[in-house]
């Protein structure tokens, strides 16, 4: 790998600043709804509290445009502290003078949580004085955020123009999970494809067509394809300005590209559904989910596979009379033996309120950052990283990295 990871380096008495991504849902009284994400940072928070460092944690969460009180991290701090089974200290700003003074009262081994991030614009900017403020708390840095690491912010990106900076255990999880699946997959390789837009994972199909042996279409997505071959779609989702692009697809997909043989109907969201055959769609009904045929077709497919990732429920689940597709195709994958990965927050609730997220190989915490990685885009936090690499001195690397004379 072309950056260092926190076992490269000596983290033993240090100050050290990591980058989580505790973005979690709360719910309506402002308690954490879901905290994946937080457990998902636990390893590394714990790793460098065992070497007596003293850990300052960052994050955003939602996107304020300023200081907004629903937008504090009181209610992460709480939950973070039960997890960790110890006091962690939640400062009300970010940086400053006060923030400054408190981090120099901690005693080895504490854990502290800044303030949200974005309350200071500076943060999405870039802003190179306000990654100087962040990096003047700490001796080193370290990126546990994967799923930030597709946004070039001062947490992210500058900040390590200014620190010697390491990737966490998760991060370091998530990117040599995606690496291999991209560059080295057990085959058959196969995708799922669902979701809402094709507009949103179009750059992704293109990529991941050129590596896999078949990649499955679900979700509203489907229906701009069946469009695009000259069938009647109804009042389905459709994105006309994709249609070339998806007849293009299809043609030099050389039969990769898999469509639904079924799905199922109704006049709205709110009424009954019904199947009908892709080649038979009534032209006053929409389609919300795949049908029993199709769901068929692709547990056979998938049965072949090897490695398997999937990105977007195949039909509207949130609503139960259109979720029997992404169920039953989420039951049928929790059985397989396959390298199973999956990523994107609708589908992992998805996968989540199934109970199967643990009878999967991964379950990637980033929704955009997993799909530009997929798309084969370069992450600006992971090329940070590696650009970091020559500010590691070497007294700081620990001795099995030092080259032999
Ligand atoms: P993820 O968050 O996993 O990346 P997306 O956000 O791309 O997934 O897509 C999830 C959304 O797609 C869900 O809200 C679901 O209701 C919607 N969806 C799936 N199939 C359809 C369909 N046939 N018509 C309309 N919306 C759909
Ligand atoms: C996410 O939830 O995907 C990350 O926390 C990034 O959040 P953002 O899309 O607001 O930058
Ligand atoms: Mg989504």
């Amino acid at each position: 790998m072309a950056f260092r990871t926190l076992k490269d380096i000596d983290m033993s008495h240090k100050r050290v600043l990591v980058r989580v991504d505790f973005n979690v849902p709360l719910d309506a009284k402002g308690r954490v709804a879901d905290d994946t994400r937080i457990r998902a940072a636990l390893p590394t928070i714990n790793y460098l509290r065992s070497k007596k460092s003293i850990v300052i944690l960052m994050t955003h969460l939602g996107r304020p445009e300023k200081v907004e009180d629903r937008f504090r991290l009181d209610a992460v701090a709480v939950r973070l502290s039960r997890l960790l089974k110890a006091r962690v200290h939640k400062f009300d700003d970010v940086v400053g003078s006060d923030v400054e003074d408190a981090v120099g009262e901690l005693s080895w081994g504490e854990v502290c949580l800044l303030e949200n991030l974005r309350f200071y614009p500076e943060e999405e900017r870039d802003d190179e004085c306000f990654a100087s403020e962040l990096a003047s708390l700490a001796d080193i840095y370290v990126n546990d955020a994967f799923s930030v690491s597709h946004r070039a912010h001062a947490s992210v990106h500058a900040i390590t123009k200014l620190l010697p900076s390491v990737a966490g255990f998760q991060m370091q999880h998530e990117i040599e999970t995606f690496d291999r699946v991209l560059h080295r997959p057990k085959r058959p390789f196969i995708a799922i494809m669902g979701g809402a837009k094709v507009s949103d994972k179009i750059e992704v199909l293109e990529n991941l067509l050129a590596k896999v042996d078949a990649l499955l279409i679900g979700g509203a997505m489907m229906f701009t394809f069946l469009k695009a071959t000259g069938l009647e779609v109804g009042k389905s989702k459709v994105e006309p300005d994709k249609y070339a692009l998806a007849r293009r697809l299809l043609k030099k997909s050389h039969r990769k590209l898999i469509l639904p043989i079924d799905c199922v109907v109704a006049s709205s969201p709110n009424t009954r559904g019904s199947v009908v055959d892709a080649t038979a769609i009534p032209k006053n009904v929409m389609g919300l989910d795949i049908g029993p045929k199709t769901v068929e077709v692709y547990r056979q497919i998938l049965a072949e596979a090897n490695t398997i990732v999937w990105n977007g429920p195949v039909g509207m689940f949130e609503l139960a009379r259109f979720a029997k597709g992404t169920n039953e195709l989420a039951k049928a994958i929790a059985k397989l033996k396959a390298v199973k990965i999956v990523g994107g927050g609708d589908t992992i609730d998805a996968i989540n309120k199934l109970d199967l997220a643990s009878r999967f190989t991964h379950v990637s915490t980033g929704g955009g950052a997993s799909l530009d990685f997929l798309a084969g885009k370069t992450l600006p936090g992971i090329r940070a990283l590696e650009e970091n690499v020559p500010r590691i001195k070497k007294a700081q690397l620990i001795r099995r990295f030092i080259p032999h004379p």
